[in-house]
C-alpha cells in the first residue's frame, strides 16, 4: 500500500537505534525525507547511512539531548533549513531507571523522568507545532510503553510521566484538529531492541540464567507467545504518519502481541 507521504519531512527523534530507528526505517521507505537525532553521534551516523543505504531516502541527522529545548528548537531548524518544511514529527526518548519503592524517588529524580518522556514531548510539539499550523497539515506520533494502559512494576516514572503525555496529546489534538494536523499515541510492549537485549543479558548474567529462559519469562505473559520486532512498531507508526490515517487523532494504540489485559 503506498501511504500517500511521498516527499513529506519527518523528524524521528531518539532514532540512531531502536523503536525511533524502525519508525525512520518505515517512514524512508514510503519515500519521507528524514531528521534523525541521538545523543551519540557514532551510531547516529551509522543509522543515517544504513536508512539512506536500504532505501535511498534523503536522511540529516543531528546530535542532540531531548531533553534540553535549546537543542529541540535547533534541529527543527536544521530541519526547516535543509527540507524547507516540517510535517511529520515522530517523539521519543529513553526510558527513566527502574524504581523500587516510590519514597526512595528524590526531587532531581522527578525532574529528570519528567523531563525526559513529558517535557522532551512538549517541547518537540511546540516547536513543530506552529510550522505544521501554517502547512495546514502535520502528523504527530508519540512513542510512549504499554505503561499508560496498565502500571509496570518498577517503573513509576514511566508509568507517571508517560500517562501525563497521553493527557497533553489528548488535549492539543482537540486543539489541532482543525488545522488538520492529528496526534496518536503507540505504546509498545516487550519489543526486542538493543535496550531489551542489553537488559535481558543482564538479567541472565545476574540471575545465572541464559538469555533464552529471561526472554521466555516475558514471552510466556504474551498471548501471542513471542516479543516483539521493531519494525512491527514501524509500521504502525508509518500508518499514523500517512494521508490513509487523516482521519485518526487523539488514540493510543498499543502494539504489544496481546500483553495489555484490559479492553483498551
Ligand atoms: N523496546 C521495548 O520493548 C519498549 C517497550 C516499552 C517502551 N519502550 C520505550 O521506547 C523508547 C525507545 O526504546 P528502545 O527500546 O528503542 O531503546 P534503544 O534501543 O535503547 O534506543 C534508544 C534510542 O534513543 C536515543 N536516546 C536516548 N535518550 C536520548 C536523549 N535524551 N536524547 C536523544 N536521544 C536519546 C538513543 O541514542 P543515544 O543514547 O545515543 O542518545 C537511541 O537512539 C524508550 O523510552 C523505552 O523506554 C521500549
Amino acid at each position: 500500500m503506498d501511504l500517500g507521504i511521498k516527499d513529506r519531512v519527518a523528524i524521528v527523534a531518539a532514532s540512531s537505534k531502536g523503536l525511533g530507528k524502525a519508525s525512520a526505517m518505515a517512514l524512508a521507505g514510503e519515500g519521507v525525507k528524514l531528521t534523525l537525532c541521538a545523543r551519540g553521534e557514532e551510531a547516529l551516523n551509522a543509522a543515517a547511512d544504513e536508512i539512506s543505504g536500504k532505501t535511498g531516502a534523503e536522511v540529516f541527522s543531528m546530535a542532540v539531548d531531548v531533553t534540553n529545548k535549546d537543542d529541540i528548537d535547533a534541529l527543527v531548524k536544521a530541519t526547516v533549513d535543509k527540507f524547507g518544511k516540517v510535517d511529520i514529527l515522530v517523539t521519543n526518548a529513553g526510558g527513566p531507571p527502574p524504581v523500587v519503592s516510590f519514597l526512595d524517588v528524590t526531587d532531581e529524580g522527578w525532574r529528570e523522568g519528567i523531563d525526559l518522556n513529558l517535557m522532551s514531548t512538549i517541547n518537540m510539539c511546540r516547536a513543530v507545532v506552529p510550522h505544521m499550523k501554517a502547512q495546514k497539515w502535520g502528523r504527530i506520533v508519540n512513542i510512549m510503553s504499554i505503561s499508560v494502559k496498565q502500571p509496570l512494576d518498577a517503573l513509576l516514572l514511566s508509568n507517571v510521566s508517560r500517562t501525563a503525555v497521553v493527557g497533553f496529546s489528548k488535549t492539543i489534538s482537540n486543539e489541532l484538529a482543525g488545522d488538520n494536523i492529528t496526534v496518536n499515541t503507540v505504546c509498545p510492549g516487550a519489543i526486542l531492541t538493543d535496550r531489551v537485549k542489553n537488559m535481558t543479558q543482564a538479567r541472565a548474567k545476574n540471575e545465572g540464567k541464559t538469555q533464552e529462559e529471561i526472554l521466555a519469562a516475558y514471552t510466556d505473559i504474551i498471548p501471542m507467545g513471542r516479543i516483539g520486532r521493531p519494525e512491527e512498531l514501524g509500521g504502525m507508526v508509518a500508518f499514523l504518519a500517512s494521508e490513509h490515517a487523516s482521519y485518526i487523532t487523539g488514540t493510543v494504540i498499543q502494539i504489544d502481541g496481546g500483553f495489555v489485559k484490559g479492553y483498551n
